[in-house]
């Protein structure tokens, strides 16, 4: 299905559609490796509580009493009833819809309405809500895995953690807190969106029209976006573990911040990280952590897969704690206005996400090429790849983990 030849790279379209591959995807990749349930910020205190998913398994992660982080899974140990239905909140217990039994956030069980009409032995101890395997996090990002036996999470992040480094840095010595998400659903396969976000060779194409409004309006799109149609400076990065990067190469900031609380901002970093330091914290990148967590320098988007060909995106802008409201507001307008359910970017990508599933639904042709910038990547002794910005390098990193972890 991955066919990695000297001159060409080429993935089957088999690999988009139909509940079998999708099946296997769940089992080899989502139930297997480590995959994003939440930030830090949005479970702070004991009780607090997010609920979410890994592949198609509904998930809640919490922080106990004990401060420490749980993860389990969102199923009644009774009947199955989903116990949490809320997105986010504060607890003391979860009670379940059903018929009562109630649970710790942690998961632990507290109380079986009537418990006496039980028979007597009954093994109440194996009635908590089932654990994830492993709960791990890393500059506040908390990943989860059904795995006892996976790899530990920095060894999963690998080359990505440098660049985790690197957008923490964006906080100045603070930290980020994340805001209620946006969402989008669209009817294609969850793949498309993960390839889309490092994808440097699309924007001055299906985001022309976009970029030509704003430019129209406000005059101010000229450094932001890419002048050229094709654009060349800038880099892509792919790395053995799955992930990949776009960067820019330079700074992507949206204008409306006083000079002088920029100023100030930029100071701030210099002083933590020196000249060079500060600039490469500026310079635009988003990259996704395989499969399906992405991070944007104002926002993180988690592409949720729901069927072969459907799939559900959340977008969580990122604020700065303790940062000017310029720069918060400015950020969060970033977010909204670019990645945001009505941003306008979104909207033209998802749309050809749901064009690309419509064809290869129908079939008739069995190949797509990622393929550009093949043989002008450069290559690292740590097995990271370098290309520019337009290059199909992160594309074909994705691909290659994929197809270890589909392979065996
Ligand atoms: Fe939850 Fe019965 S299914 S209490
Ligand atoms: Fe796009």
């Amino acid at each position: 299905m991955v066919d990695d030849q000297v001159s060409e790279f080429r993935v089957s379209t088999a690999a988009y559609r139909g509940e079998a591959m999708f099946e296997k995807e769940l089992e080899n990749i989502f139930y297997r490796t480590w995959i994003y349930l939440a930030h830090e910020s949005e479970i702070a205190n004991p009780g607090d509580f997010k609920s979410t998913q890994i592949g198609t398994r509904p998930v809640i992660v919490s922080r106990g009493r004990d401060g420490q982080i749980h993860a389990v899974l969102n199923a009644c140990t009774h009947r199955g009833a989903t116990i949490c239905r809320e997105e986010k909140g504060t607890t003391r217990a979860f009670v379940c819809p059903y018929h009562g039994w109630s649970f710790r956030p942690s998961g632990e069980l507290i109380g079986i309405p009537d418990e006496a009409r039980y028979p007597g032995g009954f093994n109440k101890a194996d009635k908590n809500l089932k654990p994830l395997a492993r709960v791990a996090s890393y500059g506040g990002l908390i990943f989860g895995s059904f795995n006892a036996d996976v790899e530990d999470l920095e060894t999963f992040l690998g080359g990505a953690k440098q660049h985790i480094d690197i957008w923490l840095q964006r906080t100045a010595g603070s930290s980020y807190r994340v805001t209620t998400s946006h969402k989008y659903g669209y009817d294609g396969n969850w793949k498309f969106q993960s390839e889309n976000v490092y994808d440097g060779y699309h924007p001055g194409f299906v985001h022309r029209s976009a970029f030509a409004t704003v430019r129209k309006f406000e005059g101010s799109f000229e450094n932001r976006e890419l002048n050229a149609a094709v654009r060349q400076q800038g880099f892509t990065r792919g790395y053995p573990e799955g992930h990949g990067t776009l960067e820019a190469g330079a700074p992507l900031e949206s204008g409306g911040i006083d000079p002088a609380i920029r100023e100030a901002y930029e100071a701030k970093l210099k002083e933590l990280y020196g000249e060079q330091g500060a600039a490469e914290t500026l310079t635009n990148r988003q990259f996704l952590i395989f499969p399906n967590l992405v991070i944007f320098d104002f926002n993180i988007r988690v592409v949720q897969p729901i069927t072969h060909d459907k799939t559900e995106v959340y977008s969580y802008p990122l604020m700065i704690t303790g940062a000017h409201d310029d720069i918060n507001s400015n950020r969060m307008l970033d977010a909204q206005t670019r990645v945001g359910t009505a941003g306008i970017l979104s909207a033209d990508d998802i749309d050809v996400f749901a064009g690309g599933q419509n064809a290869l639904r129908a079939g008739g042709f069995d190949w797509i090429t990622l393929s550009r910038g093949l043989d002008k990547e450069e290559v690292k002794a740590c097995g990271e790849r370098v290309g520019v910005y337009s290059d199909e390098v992160p594309q074909r990193a994705f691909w290659r983990k994929w197809k270890s972890l589909l392979s065996n």
